[in-house]
């Protein structure tokens, strides 16, 4: 049922629904799914630049056919964002340029898309007469690459020397450092979206994530390693590293991440115009090598490595401190990851009809060692 606004406009009448940017993507989808689960109404907007995730509608529409609605289009079209966004109840805001690599490639376009679509919607939020609060995703990216950071190197992993980061890892307060492009692009649109709080009043919140995994993730490898890892694993092909593989990411499950941003979008009074950095912690810190190990402990038989330079900006070590984000969001502890990898290595062999193959995670959940 339609009416018209002030302008002419028609506007809905009823149930103002969620805009999820990027909502057919990996986190995005997760999230709708779990908005619509909850009895909202869910509007995605995705221009389904990512090869795979016009699935990921599609299991949402079939999952919530009253729920779901979506417009396929760029979020560089200002005058669709502004569309999407005038009825919106709250706006979680993921659609990106997502690769470093492809950053170093077509700057000029990861700046348009990262950028400029975030300024579109900040601005469609700002010219509403009312309060909506956004959600935005961002990058511990945004940090640099932490050279200053001492590291010790074990047979596996890199360390930090400083007991406190080795014990709390990297907090909100470190200093920002954009190196790449896409470092560049994200960490100026986190800045407009906390600027949009503070100068504006836009009830806003930012997310800088570490390494989220877990179902629907379409990993390449150029972006979602923990996905992209399991895919080649069980498909047998080898697997390129970059740099020694010592390299060590706090990585959390996103059905932990979802709970974060609603949280945040519940709390959003007082942690608008806030950063958080989140991942899943010292607790879930591990290098490529000992995920590797994991793997193949989950498949029951090695994986072929390939190993060659390290790439631009590319953190030897990166875990998040999530403490004021456990703290203000009241966040449950984080999935362990071996019990998430072993669940995403099941997921991704039945969607490949490699059943069979990741069997052995149930069976061998605390295969792997303990970060030293
Ligand atoms: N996955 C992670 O570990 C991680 C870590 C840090 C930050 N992030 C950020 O979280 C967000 C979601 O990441 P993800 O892993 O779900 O990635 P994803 O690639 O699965 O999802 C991004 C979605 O955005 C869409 N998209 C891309 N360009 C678009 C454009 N020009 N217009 C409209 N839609 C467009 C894609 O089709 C895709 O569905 C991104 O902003 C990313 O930078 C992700």
């Amino acid at each position: 049922m339609t009416a018209s606004d002030g302008l002419g406009r028609p506007v809905l009448l009823g149930r103002r629904p969620i805009l999820v940017t990027g909502g057919a993507g990996f986190i995005g989808s997760n999230l709708a799914d779990r908005l619509a689960r909850e009895g909202h109404d869910v509007l995605v907007y995705d221009a389904l630049a990512r090869p795979g995730v016009e699935s990921n509608l599609a299991w949402l529409k079939s999952r919530h056919p009253q729920r779901i609605s979506s417009v396929v289009a760029d979020i560089r079209d200002e005058r669709g964002v502004a569309d999407a966004a005038r009825d919106a109840e709250a706006v979680f805001h993921f659609a990106a340029q997502v690769a470093v690599t492809t950053s170093l490639v077509t700057p000029r376009e990861d700046f348009d898309i990262n950028v400029q679509g975030t300024l579109h919607l900040l601005e469609a939020l700002r010219k509403r007469n009312r309060l909506v609060p956004l959600l935005f995703a961002s990058t511990n990216k945004v940090y640099g690459d932490l050279g200053d950071v001492q590291l010790e190197e074990t047979n596996d992993a890199y360390v930090p020397r400083d007991p406190a980061i080795r014990a709390r890892g990297i907090g909100e307060d470190r200093p920002l450092d954009f190196h790449t492009p896409y470092g560049c692009s994200k960490g100026a649109a986190d800045q407009y979206v906390l600027d949009y709080a503070r100068s504006f009043g836009v009830p806003t919140a930012v997310m800088r994530m570490s390494c989220i995994y877990g179902p629907r993730q379409m990993g390449t490898e150029d972006q979602g390693w923990v996905a992209h890892f399991l895919i080649r694993a069980l498909e047998g092909e080898p697997i390129s590293i970059y740099g020694d593989g010592r390299q060590v990411r706090d990585v959390l499950n996103v059905a932990d991440a979802v709970e974060a941003y609603l949280s945040a979008w519940r709390r959003i009074d007082a942690v608008q115009g806030r950063a958080f950095n989140l991942g899943g912690g010292p607790a879930n810190a591990v290098s490529l090598r000992q995920l590797l190990r994991h793997v193949e402990d989950l498949i029951g038989r090695p994986v072929d490595l390939a190993f060659s330079d390290w790439r631009a900006g590319d953190q030897r070590y990166y875990v998040s401190d999530t403490s004021r984000a456990a703290r203000e969001l009241e966040l449950r502890p984080p999935i362990p990851w071996r019990t998430g990898v072993a669940a995403l290595a099941r997921w991704l062999a039945d969607e490949r009809g490699l059943k069979g193959q990741a069997t052995r995670a149930a069976a061998r959940p605390q295969a792997a060692e303990a970060l030293p």
